[in-house]
C-alpha cells in the first residue's frame, strides 16, 4: 500500500477522494480542451466558407481583374474585424492580383475548388503557419466578364492557440483548486463520518477494572460500527466475567486460608494458656499437622491450576492402557471404600490412550475421592469405559444424594463446594473438580456430569483418541 500504516483514516480517505476527484477533473478537462479546439476549428471553417462565398460574390460584381486591382478595398473590407485572416487573389498563372497585409508568410499552394462547386468543410485543409495550426481554403472565382481568378483564404492558428493556452491555464488552476477543495471537504466529511468512533473512544476511556459494566450502545449506531461495538461489548463481557471470577477466586482463597489458620491459632493459643501434660501437646501437634497438610494441599492445588491456566504445564504423554491404570487406582481406593461399606466395580476395555500418566491418575482419583465421600453407606461406585468414534470415555458413577440442580453448573469452579461439604471443612477444598476439568482441557478433552438427586451421580471424562 502506498500509505503508511499509521496514517489516519481521515487523511487516507481524503487523499484517495482528492486523487479520484483530480483524476475526474483531468479527464473532463482534457475532454473540454479537445471539444473547444474542435469547436474553434468548426467556427473557423464556417467563417472561411462564408468569406469565400462573399468574395466570389464580390468578384461577380466586378467587371474585370483590372478593376479589382484598381480598387481592392471592397475585398479587403470584407476581412475587417477578422484577425488572422489572410486573403490572396491571383490569376491562374500565379501572379497576385490582391493580397491583404496580414500575410507575413507565403501561403502554401493548394488546388482550388472549381467555380461551380460550393465550398464545404471537407474542402478545407490544415496547414502549418508560424504558430499552432491554420486552416486554408482555395476556390476558383470569376469576374462578371468571366475572367477566372484563384481565391486563397487562410486563417492562422495564433488566435486558437492563444485561446487554448489560456483555457489550459484556467483548467490547470481549476483542477488544482477543485482537488484541493475536494481534499478539504474530504477531511471534513470523513471527520464527521467518523464521529461515532469518538463516542467509542470516550466510552473505552471510562472503562477500568471497577467499571467494567460500561457497554457501548450498539443500537442506533452506524451499522459498520455495530459489529465493532458488539465485539467490543462481548470482549467486555468476557473481561468482566474473568475479573469477577478472579476477585471471587482471591476472596475465596483468602477465606479458605483464613479458616484453617484461625483454627491453628486458636488451638495453639488455648494450649498455651497454661502448662499441659505432654500427651495433650502431642494431640495438638497431630491435629495441627492435619491442618498444615490441608493448607499445603490447597496451595499446591492452587498453583497447579494457575500453571494449567497459563498453559505452563508440559504434558508428558505416553500410551496408557486404561484397564491397567484404572485397576491400579482401584487398588488404592479399595481400602477407603471398604471403610464406608461402598463397593467399587471396574468394567474397563483393554484400550489405550495417549495421556500424561500422573495427570490421568490425578483426574480419576479426584472424581473417585468425591464418589467415595458422597456415596451413602452401603452404596456403590461403578467405573466403566467406552470407545466411540475418536472419543474414549471413562464414566464414574456413584449412588448417593446426588447434586442439586442449583449446584450443578458451578461444581467445576474453583473453591466451589456444595452445602454439606462446606461444613466439614477439613477435607474439602473445592478444587478437586476444577483440577479435573483443567486436566481434561490440557488433554484436549472434556468432563461432563449428570446427577439425579437421591439416586446417583455420573462423571464422564472424554479423552480424544
Ligand atoms: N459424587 C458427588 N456426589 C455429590 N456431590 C458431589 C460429587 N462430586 C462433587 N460433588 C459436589 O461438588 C463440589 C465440588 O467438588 P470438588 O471440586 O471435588 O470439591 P470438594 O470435594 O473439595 O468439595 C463438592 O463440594 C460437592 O458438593
Ligand atoms: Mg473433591
Amino acid at each position: 500500500m502506498i500509505f503508511k500504516d499509521t496514517m489516519s483514516i481521515a487523511t487516507r480517505i481524503a487523499l484517495l477522494f482528492a486523487g479520484a476527484t483530480g483524476l475526474i477533473f483531468i479527464t473532463v478537462g482534457a475532454y473540454l480542451y479537445q471539444a473547444l479546439g474542435d469547436e474553434l476549428d468548426r467556427r473557423t471553417d464556417t467563417e472561411l466558407i462564408g468569406k469565400v462565398t462573399l468574395i466570389r460574390h464580390l468578384l461577380k460584381e466586378s467587371t474585370s481583374v483590372a478593376e479589382i486591382e484598381r480598387s481592392p478595398n471592397s475585398f479587403l473590407d470584407a476581412l475587417i474585424g477578422h484577425k488572422g485572416l489572410s486573403l490572396r487573389i491571383n490569376r491562374p498563372n500565379g501572379s497576385v492580383i490582391l493580397q491583404n497585409m496580414s500575410i507575413k508568410k507565403v501561403l502554401p499552394q493548394i488546388s482550388p475548388l472549381p467555380l461551380d462547386q460550393q465550398p464545404e468543410s471537407k474542402d478545407i485543409r490544415s496547414y502549418k503557419p508560424d504558430i499552432g495550426s491554420g486552416r486554408i481554403l482555395g476556390a476558383m472565382g470569376a469576374t462578371s466578364d468571366s475572367e477566372p481568378v484563384q481565391i486563397v483564404l487562410a486563417r492562422e492558428g495564433t488566435e486558437k492557440t492563444e485561446l487554448l493556452q489560456n483555457f489550459q491555464q484556467t483548467l490547470i488552476v481549476g483542477i488544482l483548486l477543485g482537488t484541493g477543495l475536494a481534499m478539504i471537504f474530504g477531511i471534513i466529511i470523513v471527520r464527521s463520518g467518523l464521529h461515532p468512533l469518538e463516542a467509542i473512544i470516550s466510552k473505552a476511556n471510562d472503562i477500568t477494572a471497577q467499571h467494567l459494566n460500561t457497554r457501548l450502545i450498539v443500537h442506533g449506531s452506524p451499522h459498520e460500527l455495530q459489529k465493532l461495538g458488539t465485539a467490543f461489548n462481548s470482549m467486555l463481557d468476557r473481561l468482566e466475567d474473568s475479573v469477577q471470577r478472579l476477585s471471587r477466586f482471591s476472596a475465596d482463597l483468602a477465606h479458605d486460608l483464613r479458616t484453617p489458620i484461625n483454627t491453628l491459632m486458636m488451638q495453639t493459643q488455648v494450649a498455651l494458656t497454661r502448662s499441659r501434660p505432654q500427651e495433650e501437646y502431642q494431640t495438638l501437634l497431630a491435629s495441627n499437622i492435619e491442618e498444615y497438610e490441608r493448607l499445603a494441599r490447597m496451595i499446591e492445588n492452587t498453583l497447579f491450576l494457575a500453571r494449567a491456566d497459563n498453559a505452563q504445564l508440559a504434558l508428558n504423554r505416553e500410551n496408557l492402557n486404561v484397564k491397567t491404570e484404572l485397576q491400579r487406582i482401584h487398588d488404592y481406593f479399595e481400602g477407603l471404600a471398604e471403610d464406608k461399606d461402598v463397593s467399587i466395580t471396574i468394567n474397563a476395555e483393554d484400550a489405550s490412550i495417549k495421556a500424561d500418566r500422573v495427570l490421568f491418575q490425578r483426574a480419576i482419583s479426584n472424581v473417585l475421592t468425591n464418589a467415595v465421600h458422597h456415596a451413602q453407606r452401603g452404596g456403590y461406585i461403578r467405573v466403566s469405559t467406552k470407545t466411540e468414534k475418536n472419543v474414549m470415555e471413562v464414566a464414574i458413577e456413584n449412588s448417593g444424594p446426588g447434586i442439586g440442580p442449583e449446584h450443578l453448573p458451578h461444581i467445576f469452579e474453583r473453591y466451589y463446594r456444595g452445602d454439606e461439604s462446606r461444613q466439614e471443612l477439613t477435607h474439602s477444598t473445592g478444587l478437586g473438580l476444577a483440577i479435573v476439568r483443567a486436566i481434561m482441557h490440557l488433554h484436549g478433552g472434556e468432563v461432563y456430569v449428570h446427577s439425579t438427586v437421591n439416586q446417583s451421580t455420573t462423571f464422564r471424562l472424554h479423552f480424544m483418541l
